[in-house]
């Protein structure tokens, strides 16, 4: 199980030495919103580059926002190594997975929670990520959705059965109790902010969403 902090919750004032604090987690998650494929506005390509230097934790970069591809090189250029953008946002899926690919990048698709799983099924193939959103996008410290669990479900018997490589990354209301259920349904990652840092010994809750 890889666990990704998401610095959503982290102290903005202090980035650096927040993702310190984490520093035993394979990714860093970072949640960037555009005030109007969500209603917030988060995080650019500036803070990316900023942490850059201080971290080789792989960068997973969640984008909920419209017109995804116009982002992508200035994230790619300010050190993201995983670009995931939502499947309601495009019409393109196929073209915007392929440029990542030839950019270099690892692709992922996510989805909202009443987004049906099978919509993801054209693209199965090419997803090196999929991310299942376990809350509706938009804010960090929401309640977890026990309907991500039957998705998840669906989305490792699919693995199993075609023999596709993709990682199975839960977002949103992940705590060590719902972390144990997703990773029974079969998730490989789990995506964390509030519970990680809103707590004092972010190491010691970084082990226990393993
Ligand atoms: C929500 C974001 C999440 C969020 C998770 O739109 O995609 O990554 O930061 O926060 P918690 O773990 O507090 O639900
Ligand atoms: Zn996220």
């Amino acid at each position: 199980m890889k666990v990704a902090p998401s610095i959503l919750s982290a102290d903005f004032s202090r980035l650096k030495e927040e993702i310190a604090t984490v520093s035993s987690a394979e990714w860093l998650h970072i949640d960037v919103m555009d005030g109007h494929f969500v209603p917030n506005l988060t995080i650019g390509p500036a803070v990316l580059s900023a942490l850059r230097p201080h971290t080789s934790q792989t960068f997973d970069t969640h984008l909920m926002i419209e017109d995804p591809k116009k982002y992508f090189d200035p994230f790619i250029k300010a050190g993201s190594d995983h670009i995931t953008f939502h499947l309601e946002a495009v019409d393109n899926v196929d073209e915007l997975l392929d440029e990542l690919h030839a950019k270099g990048v690892k692709a992922g698709l996510s989805i909202k929670p009443a987004t049906p799983v099978s919509s993801l099924d054209p693209y199965l193939d090419k997803l090196d990520v999929i991310l299942v959103m376990s809350v509706e996008p938009g804010f960090g410290g929401q309640t977890f959705l026990d309907g991500a669990l039957p998705r998840i479900d669906a989305l490792n018997r699919k693995r199993q059965a075609d023999g596709h490589s993709y990682l199975i990354v839960v977002d949103g209301g992940i705590n060590e109790e719902t972390a144990a259920r997703c990773k029974q349904a079969g998730a490989d990652v789990m995506v964390a902010g509030s519970y990680i840092f809103k707590a004092k010994d972010r190491e010691a809750r970084i082990a226990k969403l393993r």
